[in-house]
């Protein structure tokens, strides 16, 4: 996820842009790069690291002229680096990008052939050289032949050496709004970037082509007719702006879920089938091992836990999970045909980095899951899935889980399939469920005004429990982390059938207990341990799979979700948790994004 913006008018271009890159910056801040067209040059400046880098590099002497782009860069193809930013330039054009261009090594492929070299190893150059290789003098038609041979999620804005003063605009999936002003034009990622010059916006849809010059907006399809577009206007401030209207991040990264899991999920399908050619992970991978150890910490270590149950059932192949700070203290047993895969959002956690390297020490192949790109664990492990969550500027961690978790079922099914537990059928039954999982995110999301009104009986409680079994037992233990991580209540998770062992001596009257029922083949057993803490005066949130599938009276207020699978459940419980999370914290009144004692990437052991 990048920040991009174009701008045409009357205004110096570079501290437009610079000041628009600094609305961005939370989209990515691994380098930043401005584009001005100076006495009709195109001239670039880029620097690696934050804007503040590019702000140094540019000085005292900022290119003049009133039209350019800027874009501020979260990497995926290609380590952060002066080369792999933004804006690309041939010989005819420049663009900056945001998303991922998924046939780029097919693209290079033909375009080396046509003598085109490279100097970075983005997906990004690969467009800007399509296009280049495809201009014929007019800029529309240009971009429309190569809209059609790139494949992939973007947003781009474009600048052609013979219109140096005239800025193009596409998008398909990656956000794109053009805001036109008053003698002044702009297109922006987000509106936060133009919000200071105009409130007025639209938004472009896929297969159009913007072309804003100074005085002037035009749209057209990409065979050149005219397209209408509706104007809207806007009345936000420019601090709720840049959480594009949402009070906290983490309410925004939670809503984000649907499209971080399709931008991660839909690289690695191909012809219906799980396929992670695009991580260039070899064919031969999925048929070498014959136990997996899973290493991560917090909610990465959650979303192992979620990934065991789902490749023991459907590979049924071994696996463990293991917190890395205990994992790497322990002298662990590893065999040659162990394969240990280490989960993290930030790829610099301390102890998951040390557990990577203490596993390669031991001589076993490692993969690595990875939300950030060219981070410590991206770069030392044998093999790497990057996620595409986009940043997670939220301290309690959301979409990110949730995108590894579909990366594990997507592994669960390359290794059933390798290891002949699955067909291709089962397979692309499985993979086309996963994708129907992603819309029951989307509906758990409008589950929220429930579960607002939910929290409000548990701002004031002291301690909590989430109860389940199965897949729900992993869950709990998210959904709980969650809660206590941002709300300061004390929590505690527990396998429903285990509660009775002991710790059921804790419920008493009223004690809140969050129990899960997702999976139909434990409901019945679900059901006794609710009844169990029912009995000794517990006020029972119950979180099921449908309202068909339980008695209303079972639980005192029932949540339920719309059923699908029970392999599936996961993705839109753990929506749910995340929301009770949220709103009780901002019951409390706590600060949520910034929970105390916490940082966001925990690079200390
Ligand atoms: C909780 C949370 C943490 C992280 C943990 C690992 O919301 O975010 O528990 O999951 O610190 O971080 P990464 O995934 O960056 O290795």
């Amino acid at each position: 996820m990048c920040g991009i913006i174009g701008y045409t008018g009357f205004r110096p271009a570079c501290s437009i842009l610079l000041e628009g890159l600094g609305r961005l910056e939370y989209r990515g801040y691994d380098s930043a790069g401005i584009l001005v067209s100076q006495d009709g040059e195109l001239v670039t400046i880029k620097a690696k690291g934050r804007l503040d880098s590019l702000r140094q590099k540019i000085g005292d002497h900022p290119p003049v002229g009133t039209s350019g782009m800027g874009h501020t860069r979260w990497a995926t193809h290609g380590e952060p680096s002066d080369e792999n930013s933004h804006p690309h330039g041939t010989k005819n054009l420049a663009l900056v990008h945001n998303g991922i261009i998924e046939n780029y090594i097919e693209l290079k492929r033909g375009l080396i052939e046509k003598g085109y070299q490279f100097l970075s190893q983005t997906d990004t150059e690969i467009a800007a050289a399509t296009m280049d290789l495809n201009y014929d003098g007019d800029p529309v038609s240009t971009i429309a032949k190569s809209l059609r041979q790139i494949e992939g999620s973007y947003a781009f804005v474009i600048m052609f050496r013979d219109f140096p003063d005239t800025v193009y605009a596409v998008r398909k999936d990656g956000p794109l709004l053009v805001a036109p002003g008053d003698g002044e034009n702009f297109v922006v990622s987000d509106l936060t970037a133009a919000i200071g010059y105009t409130n007025r916006y639209f938004t472009l849809d896929e297969g159009e082509i913007a072309v804003l010059t100074r005085d002037s907006v035009r749209v057209v399809d990409l065979d050149g007719n005219p397209v209408e577009k509706t104007e809207r206007t806007v009345g936000w401030s420019i601090e709720q702006a840049q959480k594009d209207g949402f009070e906290h991040f983490m309410l925004k990264e939670i809503t984000e879920q649907p499209a971080a899991l399709r931008n991660t999920i839909h690289p690695r399908i191909k012809n219906g089938l799980p396929s992670f050619s695009y991580d260039q992970i070899p064919e031969g991978f999925f048929a070498s091992f014959d136990r997996i150890q899973i290493v991560a910490c917090g909610t990465a270590m959650h979303a192992g836990l979620v990934g065991k149950a789902v490749i023991e059932q459907v590979a049924r192949i071994p696996v463990e999970v293991e917190v890395a700070s205990e994992f790497r203290y322990r002298n662990p047993i590893l065999g040659k045909r162990t394969l240990v895969v280490v989960i993290s959002q930030s790829g610099e956690t301390a102890d998951s980095l040390a557990a990577l390297r203490l596993a390669r020490s031991l001589g076993v192949t490692t993969l690595a899951v990875v939300n950030v790109a060219g981070s410590s664990i991206a770069r030392e492990a044998d093999y790497v899935i990057h996620t595409h969550a986009g940043p997670e500027i939220s301290v309690a961690s959301t979409k990110a889980y949730s995108v590894q978790v579909s990366a594990l079922y997507l592994l669960a099914f390359s290794f059933g399939l390798a290891v002949k537990r699955i067909d291709e059928e089962e397979a692309a039954a499985l993979v086309s469920k996963l994708e129907g999982a992603v819309d029951a995110v989307g509906a758990a999301l409008d589950k929220a005004p429930e579960l607002e009104q939910a929290a409000k009986r548990f701002s004031d409680v002291q301690s909590l429990f989430f109860l389940g079994r199965g897949l729900d037992w992993a869950l709990a233990n998210e959904g709980s982390l969650k809660l206590k991580e941002i709300s300061y209540i004390h929590c505690e998770a527990y396998a429903a059938g285990e509660l009775k062992h002991g710790t059921i001596s804790l419920i008493t009257e009223g004690i809140p207990v969050i129990a899960l029922a997702t999976q139909q083949r434990l409901m019945g057993k679900m059901v006794s341990n609710i009844k169990e803490v029912k009995a000794r005066g517990a006020d029972v949130l119950l979180i099921a799979k449908s309202d068909e599938t339980v008695s209303h009276d079972v639980a005192d207020t029932l949540v339920a979700l719309s059923p699908i699978d029970d392999l599936f459940m996961p993705f839109p419980a753990v929506v749910l948790l995340q929301l009770i999370a949220y709103y009780t914290a901002k019951e409390r009144g706590c600060d949520i994004d910034k929970p105390r004692n916490l940082a966001k990437s925990v690079t200390v052991e």
